[in-house]
């Protein structure tokens, strides 16, 4: 399948970017389970004017920000569309089209599209907040094909640490 996403078919470098916490939680009740100041700082240099994939619940929390272009993913498929915003019924449909107009894409979750999606990517920007909250959403396992890269560890109100992993 990896092939098929990333081969010669669709040529689109594939990146995740995600928060989580030591225990892999990524959300609570739709949203995040801590404020670690300074942490969203990486999330909005990194997407600036990048496609994001998200799926639906994410959307919905996260609504449009500016500088950034939104494929949305839904079985339901009655988001509504507008300039910076695509809905799409499938990973597969997101991938083919976004792969003609561009060439890298950010996938910011939530937790059922990181699953879908960490077995392809090429490349996880991974931020771990040194908190085990309560949470109903989690980031998968990083495989142990993909290999650290980079790592900074960062002082807040709660402490962090920003890794890259690349395949
Ligand atoms: N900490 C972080 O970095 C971070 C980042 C993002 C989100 N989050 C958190 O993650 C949580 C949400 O994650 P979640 O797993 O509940 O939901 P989600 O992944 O955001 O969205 C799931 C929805 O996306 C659609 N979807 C997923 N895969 C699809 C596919 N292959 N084809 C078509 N549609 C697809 C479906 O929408 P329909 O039901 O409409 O069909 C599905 O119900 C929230 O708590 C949020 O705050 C955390």
């Amino acid at each position: 399948m990896a092939a098929f996403f990333h081969g010669s078919e669709r040529e689109v470098k594939i990146s995740l970017i995600a928060a989580r916490a030591e225990n892999n939680v990524i959300g609570l009740n739709n949203s995040m389970p801590w404020n670690a100041r300074g942490e969203q700082l990486l999330f909005k240099a990194l997407t600036f004017n990048q496609w994001l994939i998200v799926g639906r619940k994410t959307f919905e929390s996260m609504g449009v920000l500016a500088d950034r272009k939104f494929a949305v993913l839904s079985r339901g498929n009655n988001l509504k569309e507008s300039e910076n915003v695509r809905v799409f019924g499938s990973l597969d449909s997101a991938l083919d089209v976004l792969g003609g107009i561009t060439d890298h894409v950010m996938v910011a979750g939530g937790g059922e599209v990181y699953r879908e999606t960490i077995e392809f990517a090429d490349c996880i920007h991974l931020t771990t907040v040194h908190l085990s909250p309560e949470g109903d959403a989690f980031f998968p396992e990083v495989p142990g094909f993909f290999e650290r890269v980079f790592s900074q560890e960062f002082s807040s109100n709660i402490n962090y640490i920003y890794e890259i992993f690349v395949r």
